[in-house]
């Protein structure tokens, strides 16, 4: 009754042999359902099937050989040839439940099997010759079944079977992807599927490939087996499919191309047959209009689906649009520095503690190493929860990261991450200068030599940020902590988070206030502008700090000595400002340069801005380029520093017109126009 063996359609069918007798194989692209009585269908294509009598219908069973055998070795040598086949299968089921025990290709001494049972036996054993070496076969299984008497691992599963339906290799149905990952496949989900199975006689190595249909071979075989095959060989075998389907379900090959000693021909598929609960690997849809139907309906989803995506584009764009003018030319210039957070947070040992350098103007500075480069870096974590800190952000990265100068501490990077901010800079091993000036030991610390040096380099640094670059920059934040030392000793100005762009010749604009009490311009206060004026004041302090080797305010001490700028000047009205210097130095230094720094802090450090040098004009005091006027003590005094103080003399300032910036010109033009070039 179970016509179950159907041959369709055959496209092709060829057997060919070269010069060489065993170098043959064969290819057949038609299709046919295993397990049945008749071979009628299969009787064009040199092959014949053999129904598999079972216990009441109930259980179908089958083997399927080609006709001809094959010569798999020589009578005179042990070595059996390489051979390749490929087939591709499908297991169609009607009920889930029961997909049947599975399918297997077989390489056996005779045409068909003798004595072969169904059910989990897959028409390949019987109980008595299951594992016997005289079987001589060797056979690829696809189970869909488990079967623990012969302790199968899952229902679905690959395996090479030696004589035994134990397996000598087997794994679960699945192939290996580009990347090695294994991905699973289901045998009996009516999709079909390409079997390859290779043997390669120089290392003897039998090798089970699975894949879906019009893909490539996957390149890591599934199961491999590396067996010396010679003695389950004779000279000639047959070659076939066996199967025990159940009565659920329908085993079916729809082509299978077979070659010794080279490449089985691949198996085109250009159409799948019409076989009801074949699933159709490209569209998994059914026939023809409901094909269609279902084409029509994915295409357009597909459709609404881009449309939407375009739409939700086009809205991010505009409301994006703004944000990216916005930093727009900052990212345009620094986009390659962008960091990944994923780098920073490796580097920084995920911003651990440990890693803490300090607290900067915004934010904590953290050491780091970036990967793979192992270049030192320290990065600045920056929060910015309110919009300030995102200008502030925003300042720092468009003015800091376009100066390049050897006395300013370089900015490699930076990175946004949610409400973070994060500026990379050159890591600075030797830390900051008031480090050197306080918290060094009395006998390591800084020498003279150093500290003249220092000074000159922080003039430089201020020199480019004030005159030499495109811009005025004004640093608005000049303080020892500022000032980095790198591993040659020379100072680099770091810290440009108050930084504030200025346009040549405008009149710079501040909205706050901003700086360290004690290099504060006394002017800022009530003017609540900073400009280069009030850089030169920190500058000034600054000065006065190094060669004095103490605090701007000291609190600590003798109510003279509190304020570094009145001392100093009390020490030089005295009639030695040297006495001002550094006591720890043990007076090893150049009087006359600690006296040029001295009066230059002063004259920088003055209440009146007008009355302070340009940075230019300090470096050429530095270099000793030009002189500072000898009268200067008079003209610095002159000037009012009680007023600084908070202390003003009504007496000393009735003594000066109130248009100060009048006097300054009147009294300082004459020694800086002569400093000029
Ligand atoms: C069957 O095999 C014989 C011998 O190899 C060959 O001549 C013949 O063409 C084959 N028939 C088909 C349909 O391939
Ligand atoms: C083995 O037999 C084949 C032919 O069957 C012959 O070509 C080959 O030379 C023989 N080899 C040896 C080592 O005798
Ligand atoms: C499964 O096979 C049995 C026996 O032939 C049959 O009675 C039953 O209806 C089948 N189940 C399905 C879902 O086809
Ligand atoms: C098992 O198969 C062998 C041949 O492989 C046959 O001789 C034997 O009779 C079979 N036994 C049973 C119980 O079917
Ligand atoms: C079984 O196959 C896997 C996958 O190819 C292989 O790694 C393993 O070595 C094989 N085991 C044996 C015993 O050959
Ligand atoms: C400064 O750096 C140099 C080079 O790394 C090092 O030799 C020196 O000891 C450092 N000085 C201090 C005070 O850390
Ligand atoms: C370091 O020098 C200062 C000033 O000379 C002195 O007051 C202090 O005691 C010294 N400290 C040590 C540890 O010698």
């Amino acid at each position: 009754m179970s016509i179950t063996i159907f041959m369709l359609c055959l496209y092709l069918n060829i057997a060919y042999s070269d010069k060489n007798m065993s170098d043959v194989g064969f290819m057949f692209g038609g299709f046919f359902k295993l397990g049945g009585a008749s071979d009628q269908e299969l009787k064009n294509s040199n092959m014949s099937a053999q129904e598999i009598h079972t216990d009441g219908g109930l259980s179908e069973a089958g083997q399927v050989f080609y006709n001809l055998p094959l010569q798999f070795k020589n009578s005179n040598t042990t070595s059996v040839f390489s051979f390749s086949t490929t087939f591709i299968f499908a297991v169609v089921t009607t009920d889930p439940r029961f997909h049947g025990h599975g399918l297997a290709f077989a390489i056996s001494p005779t045409r068909f099997i003798p004595g072969a049972q169904p059910n989990q036996y897959l028409g390949l054993f019987n109980s008595t010759s299951d594992g016997q070496s005289s079987n001589h076969i060797v056979a690829v299984e696809l189970d869909t079944d488990q079967d623990f008497e012969i302790s199968d691992i899952d229902d679905n599963h690959l395996g090479i079977d030696i004589n035994s339906l134990k397996s000598a290799n087997r794994s679960s149905a699945g192939y290996y992807n580009d990347r090695g990952v294994f991905r699973r496949i289901d045998l009996s989900s009516g999709e079909p599927f390409q079997v390859w199975v290779e043997y390669n006689s120089t290392n003897q190595k039998l090798s089970v490939t699975i894949h879906r249909i019009n893909m490539p071979k996957p390149e890591t075989p599934l199961v491999t087996l590396k067996r010396d095959l010679s003695s389950c060989f004779s000279e000639f075998m047959y070659v076939g499919f066996t199967s025990s389907s159940g009565s659920n379900s329908s085993h079916y090959i729809l082509g299978w191309s077979f070659r010794m000693n080279g490449q089985a021909q691949e198996i085109h598929l250009s159409r799948l047959p019409d076989i009801p609960g074949l699933l159709d690997p490209n569209d998994m849809g059914g026939g023809g209009r409901v094909h269609k139907k279902i084409l029509i309906a994915i295409l357009s989803l597909v459709g609404a689906v881009i449309f939407l995506i375009l739409i939700y584009g086009v809205v991010m764009i505009v409301r994006r649009r703004k944000f990216i003018q916005v930093l727009e030319d900052w990212q345009v210039l620094y986009g390659p520095h962008r960091f990944t957070y994923k780098d920073l947070f490796i580097a920084t040992k995920g911003f651990r503690e440990g890693q803490l350098l300090g607290r900067g103007g915004f934010g904590r500075v953290y050491k780091g190493i970036l990967p793979f480069s192992n270049v030192q870096i320290a990065v600045k974590r920056i929060s910015h929860d309110s919009k300030q800190g995102m200008k502030e952000f925003v300042a720092e990265i468009s003015t800091i990261g376009r100066l390049r100068h050897p006395n300013l501490v370089r900015l490699l990077g930076y990175c946004r991450r949610r409400k973070e901010l994060f500026l990379v800079y050159d890591y600075m091993p030797n830390g900051s200068l008031d480090k050197f000036l306080y918290r060094l030991p009395n006998n390591s610390i800084l020498n003279w030599k150093h500290r003249f040096k220092i000074i000159k380099d922080v003039a430089s640094a201020l020199l480019y940020l004030h005159q030499q670059w495109v811009q005025v920059v004004v640093h608005r934040d000049i303080k020892s902590a500022n000032v980095l030392i790198d591993n040659d000793m020379n100072a680099r100005l770091g810290d440009f988070g108050l930084a504030k762009l200025c346009d040549h010749g405008n009149d710079p604009q501040t909205s706050r206030v901003a700086g360290t009490p004690g290099y504060i311009d006394p002017e800022i206060v009530h003017s609540g502008k900073s400009n280069t004026g009030t850089d030169i004041y920190s500058f000034g302090v600054l000065l006065l700090e190094i060669a004095c080797g103490r605090r701007p305010v000291e609190t600590q001490t003798s109510p003279e000595k509190v304020l570094l700028i009145e001392w100093v000047l009390d020490c030089w009205d005295k009639g030695d400002i040297c006495e001002a210097v550094d006591s720890r130095l043990g007076g090893e230094y150049v009087v006359d340069e600690a006296k040029l720094v001295l009066t230059l802090g002063l004259l920088c450090s003055h209440p009146i801005a007008s009355a302070r040098p340009t940075i230019s004009s300090v470096v050429q005091f530095l270099d000793g380029d030009s002189q500072l006027p000898d009268n200067l003590l008079d003209l610095i005094k002159s000037r009012n520093f009680g007023g600084w103080s908070g202390q003003a003399s009504s007496s000393l300032s009735s003594n000066f017109p109130t248009d100060q910036t009048s006097i300054a010109s009147l009294t300082f033009t004459e020694p800086f126009a002569s400093s000029g070039r």
